[in-house]
């Protein structure tokens, strides 16, 4: 059958899908090297839109075209009322695909929408249009042992006619999804950070979103410490720079000298649910005790190991960290702590359906 999905406009500039997604034939081959990919866009077949306007969500349709075509006044573009989530699909031993708490990425994109005054989507909504688009994309889903992934990325954006600072008129929620490997470039060697005098949040402003205003003022952040030949920056807390918040688009994890899995507790960093995730496998796989608290950037001579964490991320061992010119390095700058490695693998093992997960973590795709 023909794929037959492009995406045309009505008059009010809202997209719609001319057919159903059921009509599009996806069952190609694709060549990929996946042990070579990396964070990396690229176009896959068929991702998912669905349109807020007059108080509901549409049902949403699968399109071909990864075109958005929007009024020029709509607020995503303006005042950054939008945000996204970023959750992956994992390729099992037996040939099957599990998704990684979808359900916590749905409640956290509820509540960056709640934020930015946007409509939530619902949660069943949320995990349907996901298993949708992996279904759809089957094929980039990279193989068990790979070690690849396929991302998805969801986004919700404010669309529509308007010109005031207030909620846009209607919104979209789509998801699209890119076959990924290591966000940083180490994988799981460890790399530095250096830490930043710029702040990504303030102390009571949208840290705990996923907005891309907290993204944008990232950037350069980020690319002053590439320039000076470090992975990242970390973030200080806004308010006294003296506490340690996130690890570029990553939360931070320590592991003391008396083996405690420990991880910075703030209102302006974003709760990450591989954090969240590496608390729990910490605690009840590898019967570490666990604490959410205070780091502080002056302590940091309390860790064996540290490590960056997220979805992106995974687990990337934080080699050294460089702060007021000096680089304190944690287990080494070249090898991977043993209990970093711990973490790694048993989550690793999780996702991928290699050792059993905790209730409700694992969503079957198919
Ligand atoms: N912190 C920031 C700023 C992020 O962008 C991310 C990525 O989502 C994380 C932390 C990790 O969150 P998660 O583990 O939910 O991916
Ligand atoms: C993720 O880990 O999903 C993120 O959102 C990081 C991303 C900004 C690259």
């Amino acid at each position: 059958m023909e794929k037959v999905c492009s995406t045309i406009m009505t008059r009010k500039g809202l997209p719609v899908s001319n057919t159903n997604f059921r009509r599009c034939n996806v069952s190609k081959k694709v060549d990929i090297d996946w042990g070579k990919l990396r964070f990396d866009y690229m176009k896959t077949d068929l991702r998912y839109v669905s349109i807020w306007d007059n108080g509901k969500w549409d049902d949403g349709k699968l399109v071909e075209d990864n075109k958005l075509t929007i009024s020029e006044a709509s607020t995503a573009l303006h005042y950054g009322q939008q945000c996204f989530e970023g959750l992956k699909a994992y390729r099992t031993k037996d040939g099957s695909i599990n998704l990684f708490r979808p359900d916590e990425n749905a409640k956290r994109m509820a509540k960056s929408c709640e934020r930015v005054l946007m409509p939530e989507v619902p949660v069943d909504k949320f995990i349907d249009a996901c298993i949708q688009v992996v279904k759809a994309n089957e094929h980039y889903v990279p193989p068990y042992g790979s070690g690849a992934t396929l991302y998805l990325r969801p986004f919700v954006i404010g669309i529509g006619d308007n010109i005031g600072v207030k909620p846009a008129p209607q919104f979209m929620f789509c998801i699209f999804c890119v076959p990924v490997g290591p966000y940083f470039a180490g994988g799981m060697a460890p790399v530095n950070f250096t830490t930043s005098d710029f702040d990504r949040a303030a102390p009571y402003g949208t840290g705990a979103a996923k907005v891309g205003g907290n993204y944008a003022g990232s950037m350069m952040p980020h690319e002053l410490a590439v320039k000076q030949g470090f992975a990242d920056c970390i973030y200080l807390d806004p308010a006294t720079h003296t506490k340690i918040e996130e690890v570029g688009a990553a939360n931070f994890f320590g592991i003391t000298k008396d083996d405690v899995f420990v991880t910075p507790k703030s209102p302006s960093i974003l709760p990450s649910i591989t954090k969240y995730s590496l608390l729990h496998v910490a605690e009840h796989y590898l019967k570490l005790k666990v604490e959410e608290r205070d780091v502080l950037i002056d302590n940091l001579d309390e860790f064996k190991e540290a490590g960056a964490c997220g979805t992106a991320a995974v687990i990337t061992p934080i080699g050294g960290i460089q702060y007021k010119g000096k680089l304190h390095v944690f287990h080494s700058e070249t090898e991977v702590g043993p209990v970093t490695k711990d973490l790694y693998n048993t989550l690793y093992d999780i996702q991928f359906g290699d050792v059993e997960a905790p209730e409700g973590w694992i969503v079957k795709v198919k």
